[in-house]
């Protein structure tokens, strides 16, 4: 890790296949953050093991039914012993206390796969289509506290084909998320951080 890395958390749920996205755009020497650790708060999700495969450190969330706040002190926790600076959400389905996003104001991402401010929430593919529109995709957002609608850091496009099925959408878009990604999560830390870093530092 160089001085000048930020260390990242990616937070999940499922497949993982945004963060296996983001672990194999952290190899390159040139990127920004180091991903030390995965957490989900399913542990059997798929993405765990992806995670472990690839070397780096997860952490499985006990179960909801402490309540919501005992289960954010875990999570703060786990990103606090890591000395984590960046949260990257990628699939993960729970929503987080405005407490909790507040504490990490501008230091959480997230990807959804709509062209928000359109089909925030839940199967945003599958509201595009009953929408009848011609064009979908992705977007990667700063989180707030209110749910899929912070700052937009950028945006990757898709046509929706006659006859497209939710799964043909889906897979489209999930194409330009591995993409968009990694390439916002770069750009985001070198904006904010690596250029305030250098001024600090010289
Ligand atoms: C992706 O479509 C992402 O945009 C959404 O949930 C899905 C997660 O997929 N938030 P994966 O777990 O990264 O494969």
């Amino acid at each position: 890790m160089s001085d000048t890395q930020k260390r990242g958390a990616i937070l999940i749920s499922g497949r993982g296949s945004n963060m296996v996205s983001l672990l194999h755009a952290a190899e390159e020497k040139d990127f920004p953050v180091t991903f030390d650790l995965v957490i989900s708060d399913k542990i059997e999700a798929a993405g765990l093991g992806h995670a472990t495969a690839a070397g780096v450190r997860t952490h499985a969330l006990r179960a909801l039914r402490q309540g919501q706040a005992a289960w954010e002190e875990e999570l703060q926790q786990v990103l606090d012993e890591a000395k984590i600076d960046l949260i990257c959400l990628a699939g993960f389905m729970r929503l987080l206390s405005a407490r909790f996003v507040e504490r990490w104001a501008g230091k959480i991402l997230n990807i959804h796969p709509s062209l928000l401010p359109h089909f925030p929430g839940l199967n945003a593919q599958a509201q595009a289509l009953d929408a009848g529109v011609s064009e979908a995709g992705c977007t990667v957002h700063v989180v707030t506290a209110e749910m899929d609608a912070g700052p937009v850091l950028g945006q990757a496009r898709v046509p929706v084909n006659a006859g497209d099925s939710v799964d043909a959408l889906s897979a489209r878009i999930l194409g330009e998320e591995h993409r968009l990604y990694p390439a916002m999560v770069a750009k985001y830390v070198h904006d904010n951080w690596l250029t305030e870093d250098t001024i600090h530092a010289g």
